[in-house]
């Protein structure tokens, strides 16, 4: 029996009961594939095995490093773009409630580095001001330019406070074990570093030091959030969909992709899971969406986009499918309080809980979206704890990259991430990329 609730009864308009076991044979297919290492991308499904096969004197490094930030650090400015940042934050924003960093005297943690936004970083420049600070800079590759700069910048004021001594025991490095320009400067300079296996790509590596780090300063448990997805490593295993959740999800999403649906909406009713939504976009964007295919993954966040997306789902492009994160139980309740006079009409709600009528305000877009065409799931998880983000992170992983095969691409790489980058580099006069860049300013 698998930890997440994984809800599929409102889907009977939009799938024939059979249809599921009839994609039992392509699952299994596909099953193999990402099990035995026969499909596309094989070199890179170490993340598989993370919650299990991990370097545990690592994992007590990152712990003390943790501890030493947490103590010496107001903030921890984590640099990092894209696979290197989104689970980190994600997981932090989960794990925590919405308002900790300003209720709390804790170390608090800042991301940097993933975007190129000048007014972001001076601000954020300021905003760490004179305060003591730390720099965790991770980048698989070691050459992404966006935090690149950002670490340059940092690592000057760092050096600029502290002297070049103590800025280089306040750096820690997340990157590959043997090359790339970060690894160069760490070996240098004997900055503190953990390891991307060559194994674990970018959006399958929160469960790595990637995000380990950041998610451990935050002050969240490292252990628990490993053995929630431990936990799933072990129970997602079996191919039979009649009893694997997460290979459920990915045979419905096919199934619905194939009748037309091509835009799946990742939903939550709680804003600390808005992140949530950013790192399975990536997941499943960076995953799928190739070979001139693959579903588009977009997201809203309710009830707020009820007032804003909450028509174009009711009555738009009728493409769209929803996927629901319902959390069960809130970290906190309040009660709607009575008033002597109903001026407001609510005396209907006196005494009820705000997350029951949360709960009534799912329920009730759940019928009227699938009324209005639009296919719904749910995942319900059972609260915000680091045991169930671990399961959660699984599920997903594995459901996209089943996913990914069942649609007949190879889900562990990204072609299509570089193209920017080097219409970047020739505009930028990076050396080695003037005739791209000659060739396109001609373009402009
Ligand atoms: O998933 C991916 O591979 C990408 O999104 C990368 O994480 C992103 O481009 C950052 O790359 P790097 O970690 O090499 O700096």
């Amino acid at each position: 029996m698998a930890y997440v609730n994984f809800d599929t009864s409102k889907l009977g308009k939009f799938v024939h009961e059979n249809e599921l076991g009839e994609m039992q044979a392509m699952v299994n297919a596909a099953d193999e594939q990402l099990r035995k290492g026969t499909g596309a991308g094989s070199d890179f499904r170490d993340w598989l095995d993370l919650p299990t096969n991990y370097d545990h004197e690592e994992f007590d490094r990152i712990k003390q490093a943790a501890a030493k930030i947490r103590k010496d650090s107001k903030f921890l400015i984590a640099i990092g773009i894209g696979g290197s940042y989104l689970g980190a934050q994600m997981a932090i924003d989960v794990l925590h409630n919405n308002f900790y960093t300003r209720n709390q005297d804790d170390t608090q943690v800042i991301f940097a580095g993933n975007s190129l936004s000048s007014s972001y970083l001076s601000e954020l420049l300021d905003y760490v001001g004179d305060a003591d600070f730390s720099i965790n800079v991770i980048s698989k590759s070691g050459t992404t330019t966006e935090p690149a700069i950002a670490f340059r910048i940092f690592r000057e004021k760092l050096v600029a406070k502290y002297g070049e001594k103590e800025a280089n025991s306040r750096i820690y490095v997340t990157t590959d074990k043997k090359q790339g320009a970060l690894k160069r400067e760490a070996d240098v300079n004997g900055w503190e570093s953990f390891v991307i296996l060559d194994g674990v790509g970018g959006r399958y590596s929160v469960l790595s030091p990637v995000g380990l780090l950041p998610i451990a300063v935050s002050g969240a448990s490292i252990d628990d959030l490993m053995a929630g997805a431990r936990d799933a490593q072990n129970e997602l295993t079996d191919p039979d969909l009649t009893k694997n959740p997460a290979y459920q999800y990915a045979a419905y999403r096919n199934i619905l992709y194939r009748k037309g649906f091509t835009t799946e909406i990742l939903e939550n009713y709680e804003p600390n899971l808005r992140m949530f939504a950013e790192w399975w976009k990536q997941l499943a964007g960076e995953s799928e969406g190739k070979d001139q295919k693959g579903i588009y993954p977009s997201s809203a966040n309710f009830t707020t986009d009820l007032h804003s997306l909450g028509q174009y789902i009711q009555e738009g492009l009728r493409n769209l499918f929803e996927t629901v994160i319902k959390l069960d139980t809130p970290n906190a309740d309040v009660t709607v309080p009575s008033a002597e006079k109903d001026l407001d009409g609510l005396g209907y709600l006196e005494g009820k809980s705000l997350d029951w009528v949360n709960t009534k305000a799912y329920e009730g877009v759940v019928l009227a979206h699938t009324d209005g065409g639009v296919p719904v799931m749910t995942v319900h998880i059972p609260d915000e704890k680091e045991y169930s983000l671990g399961y959660l992170i699984y599920f997903f992983e594995v459901g996209i990259a089943i996913s990914g095969y069942l649609n007949g691409i190879n889900p562990f790489n990204q072609p299509g991430v570089e193209a920017y980058k080097k219409n970047m580099f020739g505009l930028l006069g990076k050396p080695g990329f003037e005739e791209i860049g000659d060739e396109l300013n001609k373009r402009l």
